[in-house]
């Protein structure tokens, strides 16, 4: 990590690391896909250790799920003080990549996961369970902002640390 990836505190920007974690799911699903991907979502991303300027950050990824066209990959970040030996798990997350024909700009499908290994069942069965939870919040979030409305968001402002401005009370 060079000087140029420091915030204003000195530690390495996590607009950098996040940069890293998205190429490297191009990466890993472009590689399995053989086709062009594009980045649909992207779960929560958890900064458990500040990374700083001189540490080697390594990235780990698999394509952990397949449905037809999306693909789920796996990322784990570590980031590392040789001089020390220090290794420290920096985060974790989960990118959904989906294949695109180039011409049409569509969802295309891409080939079955094979499953070698006991991890590797692991993994596929914990991808498809969070693409039904992350379908199921999608909609979930849809239904909710159906119920707003101002005097639903008067009611959730209470006790909130903010105040309105005179023009709305
Ligand atoms: C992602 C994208 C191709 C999906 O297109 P779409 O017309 O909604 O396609 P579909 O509804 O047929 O869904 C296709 C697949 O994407 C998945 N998908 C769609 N939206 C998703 C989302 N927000 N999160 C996770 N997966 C999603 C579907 O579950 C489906 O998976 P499956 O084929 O494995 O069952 C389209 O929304 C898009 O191009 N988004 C912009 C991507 C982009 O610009 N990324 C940043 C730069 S790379």
């Amino acid at each position: 990590m060079v000087p140029s990836y420091a915030n204003f505190g000195g530690k390495v920007h996590g607009g950098v690391l996040l940069s890293l974690m998205d190429k490297i799911a191009y990466t890993c699903a472009a590689t399995h896909a053989k086709a062009y991907c594009v980045t649909a979502s992207v779960d929560s991303v958890d900064f458990v250790n500040p990374v700083e300027v001189g540490e080697l950050v390594t990235l780990f990824a698999s394509v952990n799920y397949v449905g037809r066209s999306s693909m789920e990959v796996g990322i784990k970040v570590i980031s590392e003080d040789f001089r020390q030996e220090i290794v420290k798990h920096t985060n974790t997350s989960y990118f959904t990549m989906v294949a695109v024909d180039e011409e049409t700009r569509k969802p295309t499908a891409v080939p079955g996961l094979i499953l070698q290994t006991d991890q590797e069942v692991r993994r596929f069965v914990m991808g498809k369970l969070r693409k039904q939870l992350r379908a199921g919040h999608r909609r979930d979030l849809a239904e909710l902002r159906k119920t707003l409305d101002q005097a639903r968001n008067l009611l959730e402002l209470e006790g909130e640390h903010c105040q309105l401005d005179t023009h709305l009370r």
